[in-house]
């Protein structure tokens, strides 16, 4: 059977994690401690924003631990720094809990510290990478995750990006193990409200990413199609409404119920093309994830429709029945969300090149649209 005809039969949906979300949900989901303490992974800045602080306060003598990581890429070797950082704290005796509170690098940092050997030492992290199973004689320690950014998704899927920056040129290397979903994700709208504008941008231009990415899969089922679908709509419908009123939080958790929604999707399916042509773009030119994904995303749009019938048919309905047209909507929307990034800001000319390369690619392969032996 074809790849492409699998969601017309049978289809499989596993995500082990709790989902909580709505406004004050994370202040909620303290109260489960119930004598329990808890280590909090954050990101630079944290504890001095409004709700991350608010939070830390109300969170009183179960805090055994705050600690915040540096902007930018999710390293392994940030990953081992962090770990030889928390893990003492999380040895205390109290079933202590991880929080990762904050964006994707932040989720994907906890989602790889959170098991811990019993002897301690960082060197053995890269275990990990490769085991198919938690290995015996390491402790998981209990994972919640809580977003402060609409759009990744890594609250709900089971893996980590992380970057080898010890080889030349860096490499992306994955955390990416079937028992690695946190137990929790604690989508609290509230959370995102300090967030500066370009990382709101971004991260819903991620979310959106993520929904399409759903759309034009090979592994889409009738749910994902769904849940993709929803997400990609409402967050071109609140994008601009977010970055309009930042003070207003109905577009803010319009935002956040989009990206879980994809992120709930594309736990199931993975993404595709326009991620596979993104990494280079991250690694080479430092472009931030969300927008390296976007700016790539009318193209691939440009792939993906007229090829196959039921893509086309999702397709239509995010711009009222439009499907070949969709790319140019796409690029229209963009400049009316301030995102002004394009392929020849960044002096890509060799796209043809990269589309090929990139379709080779695991995510990739996942692609339904036109292929490596049609002209782009
Ligand atoms: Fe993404």
């Amino acid at each position: 059977m074809a790849a492409s005809q699998a969601h017309l039969n049978a289809y499989s949906w596993h995500l082990p994690v709790a989902i909580e979300f709505g406004l004050g949900s994370a202040f909620e989901a303290l109260s489960s401690l119930r004598g329990r303490r808890a280590v909090v992974l954050s990101f630079q800045g944290a504890d001095r924003l409004e709700y991350p602080a608010r939070l830390m306060r109300s969170m009183g003598d179960a805090l055994v631990d705050w600690v915040e990581i540096p902007d930018g890429l999710s390293t392994l070797d940030l990953g081992r720094q962090v770990a030889a950082q928390v893990w003492p704290a999380l040895a205390s005796p109290y079933q202590t809990v991880l929080i990762g509170l904050g964006g994707g690098s932040v989720m994907d940092v906890a989602k790889w510290i959170r098991h811990r050997p019993a002897c301690g030492s960082v060197d053995r992290m890269g275990q990990l990478l490769g085991c198919s199973a938690p290995p015996p004689g390491w402790t998981p320690h209990e994972l919640w995750l809580m977003p402060t950014t609409a759009g990744t998704g890594s609250e709900v899927t089971p893996w980590s990006t992380l970057w080898d920056t010890d080889t030349h040129p860096a490499a992306k290397r994955s955390f990416d193990q079937p028992w690695a979903y946190a137990d929790r994700a604690v989508v609290d709208p509230l959370l995102s409200l300090t967030c500066p504008q370009a990382v709101v941008r971004h991260s819903a231009l991620d979310a959106l990413g993520h929904g399409l990415e759903v759309l034009w899969n090979r592994h889409r089922n009738p749910m994902s199609v769904v849940l993709g679908l929803d997400a990609v709509r409402t967050v071109i419908r609140a994008l601009p409404d977010a970055l309009r009123s930042p003070e207003d939080p109905a577009p803010r958790r319009a935002l956040a119920q989009a990206a879980l929604q994809a992120g709930v999707a594309f736990s199931q399916t993975r993404t595709a093309l326009a991620h596979a042509l993104s990494y280079p773009l991250t690694l080479e030119q430092g472009v931030d994830h969300g927008a390296a994904v976007a700016v790539w995303l009318p193209l691939t749009w440009g792939l993906a429709a007229g090829h196959h019938p039921e893509v086309d048919h999702a397709l239509s309905q995010v711009w009222d029945g439009q499907v070949l047209q969709g790319a140019q909507r796409l690029q229209d929307w963009f400049l009316e969300v301030g995102f002004e990034l394009s392929l020849d800001s960044l002096g890509i000319h060799d796209v043809q090149e990269r589309v090929h390369a990139a379709l080779a690619h695991e995510r990739g392969r996942n692609f339904e649209g036109r292929g490596k032996d049609e002209r782009i």
